[in-house]
């Protein structure tokens, strides 16, 4: 198979899996992903022989999420499997690389084995780096825009299962806000309320986006305004944490 018969391949296998909420919901993520994929190879003007493997690897990113749900009705890796890792397996069995060259295959493949990582691992190769951050600032930028659609259709008190069951009016960890301050990612084992998750993607403005050109994105898209005033809203006790870790996100993005 060539590079540019994914997307078509991805959606014919996509077909194979029962038309469910779940899965509708991860096809859908996976065409942003692919689309925020090209919009800041764009902006960052891509070398053209990185482009066709980037925007494969935001397609297949998360291809493994289809069995996941499948198999065990979750996609909480913690209690089944790391689903990045299941998307590598799920395109070697399936072949899609294999007409590509090992430099391709292993470039491709690194960017989905890393992108749910909290950092990246030290040396990678050039090209691996610049696709493995590609795919994350994607991703992260298809975080923002799911969490933009749950805080204005009011979708999140009726499902808590999206934030573990943590309560959605709690306070935010002062753990998490340093962080934030310090531009350092954030432990997820540190998250103890909804706010955290919010101050989590306020945080990746900070240190998280790899790319000017997500950086960008993420300005014109508004992204912090909207967490700022859903956080005003949400935990209005907390309102001085929210105005400083939204200036730090905001003067971060600018820069
Ligand atoms: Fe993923």
């Amino acid at each position: 198979m060539q590079l540019h018969d994914i997307p078509a391949a991805f959606e014919a296998y996509a077909d194979g899996f029962p038309a469910e909420d779940m899965n509708r919901l991860k096809r859908d993520h996976t065409r942003r992903v692919a689309a925020n994929a090209r919009a800041i190879m764009d902006g960052e003007a891509f070398p053209p022989r990185l482009r066709p493997l980037g925007e494969a690897a935001a397609w297949l990113h998360d291809l493994g999420r289809f069995r996941q749900y499948t198999q065990y009705r979750t996609f909480s890796d913690r209690v089944s499997v790391n689903h990045a890792l299941l998307s590598c397996a799920e395109l070697l069995r399936l072949g899609w690389l294999d007409d590509a060259d090992a430099p391709t295959r292993n470039a491709i493949l690194r960017a989905i084995e890393c992108h749910n990582l909290r950092d990246l691992p030290p040396c990678l190769p050039p090209d691996e780096l610049a696709l493995a951050h590609l795919v994350r600032d994607a991703d992260k930028l298809d975080i923002y825009t799911v969490l933009d659609h749950a805080i204005e259709t009011d979708y999140l008190p009726s499902h808590p299962d999206v934030y573990w069951g943590l309560p959605l009016d709690g306070p935010p960890s002062p753990k998490v806000l340093a962080a934030l301050e310090r531009g350092d990612s954030v432990d997820y084992a540190d998250i103890a309320s909804f706010a955290d998750f919010v101050f989590i993607q306020l945080a990746w403005c900070n240190g998280g986006l790899h790319y000017r050109a997500s950086r960008r994105l993420a300005l014109e898209r508004g992204e912090v305004e909207i967490r700022r005033r859903y956080l005003l809203t949400l935990i209005p006790a907390h309102a001085a944490a929210v105005e400083r870790a939204c200036a730090i996100a905001t003067e971060a993005l600018r820069r």
